[in-house]
């Protein structure tokens, strides 16, 4: 029964690659050059519904996404664990959700960590705060005195971000050998020592593990980031400490909670969801350096923190509680990706009764996001300080789980996750652009994941893909990790531009492509190279240091399509397109292949009750275009509308720290419209025009 659905399905896919090809192709004009091209849209014809929820985000820990980066936290390494030995474990020797405790090397100094005034300072696992927070740092300040304080320091992500008027929570665990008298002073300081921001005196410090907290607020000073965060005292002794935390104010003032400038910038895109927390991030290297979830709630001082996969500590204090939380203040809902017992370092459970323990972790996960107090995960939810519980449509099972044992393994998790919870939507992690021997068959998954990472040519020439997909099949598309790969560290106008043609193609598609997200997010900038660099993945939406971020051109285009769009999709088509030739790189040892491109592209969606048309136009070409736009099936277009452009001088036009708006929407309104009417579209342009029609 499955197999002769996944027949009907192929066979439908064929078909309609075949009629809508010829529905879609637009042969250029004998004089392409020199004709004026036509885009009509008929209003007259709805093909589809434009999806509630096509545009989300997708995020992980990779480029200092969290630490270092949306997570408030300005200390680097707080727990110590960064210098921590991981022991390697697979599937035959590891009990799955057990924790395994990491260990340390004899005599290490901490990482990010600087003795401050004579002190010493070495990581010690006797007699640590906890089980999972398993060691400390011991702070040898015999050298201290009144003239010569002693202590440590830390720079924070690249810099510690200092701002006038602003009041910093800072906290910490300590405890103190016999005989010392105290105090501890915890202070913010220009890096060269020249100027102390602001101070405070903690008393109280025992030979007892005990929580410190402390408050620091700036006056009137000028922002800067080359500062460190300082823990000294003037009275001999010797401390250890754990978990030192220091936190500006957050977005909503969330408690624990994230950097307001970039939650703003995520705001103003009006996501719909949030594919988290990975990507590779949710596989990990190793059984026990996956995103182990039970391992991210709870106290931020009882989590014992992971290697991310991409290269570095992660305390989990951005844990699971907090992804949702980030959804709630911004209006989004969370998509979770389940483990799906597959980790990237090798070794994979497969299907049967060792996978049970997973499949038991993954419905606990969502009961823990979605279930009531009365259940047991959603009382645990409550306890964490969340009673209520968060909407979710949909979760995915694994993460590119490109193996033939998928199948197997999706289909366990699918009639688990159905038994329990049948209203929620089940994606596939193998997605209709991979090979077809790995996809999964054994069931219909209500979406599959596709992944696309292409250079802007490859995006043009992809931007009718979904146009030739069944419409037929029940399994719908979720787009979940796209970008159009050009500049770095954060795309630039190409990247725009390629993104603005495919984000054409999923719009005009959005029948059948559910959901989209590009990825990667987020990434610091501060050194995108080198040993101990910031950035793992180049092409990234939004950059940032310690101070201030700002939106890629291509973050721009998303939030133009995301947040200008109708709910019907109106059929078009258009004629004397201008084409370019393209040289296609060829892939896998192929000859590379000449190719004709489009140089235009575009959708249009409508508003059914306030009847705007929203018509968006990505022009490729170098040069701006006389674009004639007939609407067919209305009786009048109000003659004034309004257009947001995007244009880029060139290509490689794009954003950064120091220009943070260089290439920026602006709009612009106009008159003069009727039915038929020709507009100039600038070069290098992403384009949405609200018409008003009735
Ligand atoms: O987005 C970066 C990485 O690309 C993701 O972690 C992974 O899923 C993909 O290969």
């Amino acid at each position: 029964m499955k197999s002769n659905l996944f027949l009907l399905a192929v066979v439908s896919v064929l078909l309609n690659q075949l009629c809508l090809a010829q529905t879609n192709s637009t042969a250029p004009s004998e004089n392409s050059s020199v004709a004026v091209p036509v885009l009509r849209i008929d209003a007259g014809k709805v093909t589809g519904k434009v999806s509630p929820a096509l545009y989300g985000l997708m995020t992980e820990e990779i480029n200092f996404s969290y630490e270092g980066g949306l997570y408030g936290e300005l200390i680097r390494n707080r727990t110590f664990k960064a210098d921590a030995v991981v022991p390697r474990v697979s599937p035959s020797n590891y009990v799955a959700g057990q924790y395994v405790p990491v260990t340390f090397r004899a005599e290490t100094k901490p990482r990010f960590w600087t003795p401050v005034g004579g002190a010493s300072i070495v990581l010690d696992t006797n007699n640590p705060l906890n089980e999972f927070l398993n060691v400390s740092l011991k702070l040898d300040a015999s050298s201290a005195s009144a003239t010569s304080p002693a202590g440590i320091a830390n720079d924070g992500y690249w810099g510690i971000p200092v701002k006038p008027r602003t009041t910093y929570q800072v906290s910490f665990f300590a405890r103190a050998a016999d005989g010392f008298k105290g105090p501890i002073i915890v202070s913010l300081e220009s890096t060269n020592g020249q100027t102390v921001f602001a101070s405070a005196k903690i008393s109280g410090v025992t030979g007892d593990w005990k929580k410190f907290e402390a408050r620091l607020t700036t006056k009137s000073v000028t922002s800067s980031k080359d500062n460190v965060f300082k823990l000294t005292t003037t009275t001999p002794g010797t401390l250890w400490l754990q978990n030192v935390s220091l936190f500006p104010p957050t977005y909503k003032n969330r408690e624990n909670g994230n950097r307001p400038d970039l939650m703003q910038l995520l705001a103003d895109m009006k996501p719909k969801f949030l594919r988290f927390p990975g990507g590779n991030y949710l596989e990990g290297n190793g059984f026990n350096q996956r995103f182990i979830w039970k391992e991210t709630i709870g106290p931020v001082e009882q989590r014992p923190g992971h290697p991310s996969p991409w290269g570095y500590w992660s305390t989990d204090g951005f844990g699971l509680l907090e992804f949702a939380e980030w959804c709630e203040d911004i209006g989004m809902e969370p998509l979770p990706g389940l483990f799906a017992g597959y980790v990237l370092g090798g070794g994979r459970v497969e299907a049967g009764p060792a996978l049970e323990p997973y499949i038991q972790e993954a419905l606990e996960e969502i009961e823990y996001l979605t279930g009531d107090s009365k259940t047991k995960w959603g009382a645990r939810r409550a306890k964490d300080g969340h009673p209520k519980p968060f909407k979710v449509t949909y979760v995915e099972i694994g993460n590119e789980d490109w193996s033939p044992s998928y199948d197997a393994r999706y289909a366990q998790f699918h009639d688990a996750i159905k038994k329990k919870y049948p209203q929620l939507q089940v994606i596939s992690a193998v997605g209709y652009e991979q090979r077809t021997n790995i996809w999964v068959t054994s069931r219909t998954p209500d979406l599959v994941d596709e992944h696309y990472y292409r250079n802007m040519e490859e995006m043009m020439a992809q931007s009718f893909k979904y146009d030739t997909y069944s419409r037929t099949n029940p399994t719908k598309i979720f787009c979940g990790e796209w970008a159009t790969r050009v500049g770095s560290p954060t795309p630039n106008m190409a990247g725009a531009l390629g993104d603005g043609a495919w984000m054409t193609c999923m719009e005009r598609n959005s029948d059948i492509v559910l959901l989209s997200c590009y990825a990667p997010l987020l990434v610091n900038v501060s050194q995108i190279s080198g040993n101990g660099r910031s950035m793992q993945w180049a092409s990234d939406l939004i950059g940032y240091d310690a101070l201030t971020s700002y939106g890629s051109p291509s973050y721009h285009a998303q939030k133009m399509f995301s947040t200008m769009h109708g709910d019907e999709i109106l059929a078009t088509d258009s004629q004397d397109i201008p084409m370019r030739t393209w040289q296609r790189r060829g892939r896998g040892g192929a000859s590379p292949q000449t190719q004709q491109l489009r140089e235009i592209f575009f959708d249009a969606t409508r508003d059914a009750r306030s009847g705007v048309i929203y018509l968006k136009i990505v022009n490729t070409a170098a040069s701006a275009k006389q674009i004639n736009v007939r609407i067919n099936g209305v009786k009048s277009v109000n003659s004034k509308a309004e257009a947001v452009v995007l244009a880029g001088k060139a290509l490689d036009d794009t954003n950064t720290l120091e220009k943070p708006e260089n290439v920026v929407p602006r709009t612009e309104k106009f008159e003069g419209l009727s039915p038929n009417f020709t507009r100039e579209f600038p070069a290098f342009s992403v384009t949405v025009l609200k018409l008003r029609a009735k």
